[in-house]
């Protein structure tokens, strides 16, 4: 294989989906091509940022599926459709089942907010996190790349790196500092060591 195909879940804002993005047109991701972006939020900025990237965009709806069994239905389809290899959960609020994750065992990765396993599992996600660092009194906190498996955050850790916590610093500035220092720089390294191992399968 050449190159592997990368489909991005996303949720929000999709700050790390642009650091993907940035990573594929530099060159620090060229394993691996971003060949499509499927939100389960009509609203989130990260299908514009898709769009403007020109990769395909898709919106699939939880709601209109009812249950999570044909939401996750729908969502294999669309990654067996575009012949996915690799997929990234970047800012994906939802959590996937067992059927799901061993279908594509050690093919998705999440990038989490926190040095794994402090402030992790469930209901651990978004501000929540650093809510929770700060309440802890945590001196060093920071960011984790890994596997995802049917234990939420508890897959093999890919990478991590450390970010300082401030004297004053609230829930969105030590949000802010993490991805900036650490999500936006291991999550794209990750991709490109992840997808290189993938095109280079025999
Ligand atoms: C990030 O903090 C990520 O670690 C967490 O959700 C946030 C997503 O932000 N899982 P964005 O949508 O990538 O901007």
């Amino acid at each position: 294989m050449l190159k592997a195909k990368i489909a991005v879940l996303v949720s929000g804002g999709g700050t790390n989906l642009q650091a993907l993005i940035d990573a594929e047109r530099s060159g620090i991701i060229h394993s691996g091509e971003i060949t499509l972006v499927i939100s389960n939020n009509q609203n989130a900025y990260a299908l514009t940022r898709a769009e403007k990237a020109g990769i395909k965009a898709l919106y699939i709806s939880k709601k209109e599926l009812n249950t999570q069994e044909a939401f996750e239905t729908a969502l294999m389809q669309s990654l067996e459709e575009n012949e996915i290899d690799l997929i990234v959960l970047a800012g994906f609020m939802s959590i996937l089942s067992e059927r799901f994750t061993a279908r594509f065992d050690h093919r998705i990765i999440n990038i989490h907010p926190s040095l794994i396993p402090s402030f992790c599992g469930q209901g651990f996600y978004g501000l929540r996190v650093h809510e929770a660092a700060l309440k802890k009194g945590v001196k060093v906190t920071g960011a984790t790349v890994h596997f995802v498996n049917e234990i939420p955050d508890g897959g093999e850790i890919i990478a991590q790196k450390a970010v300082e916590v401030q004297d004053g610093d609230t829930p969105e500035t030590l949000q802010k500092r993490v991805m900036e220092q650490a999500e936006w720089i291991i999550l794209p390294r990750s991709v490109e060591k992840v997808a290189h191992q993938i095109a280079n399968l025999p």
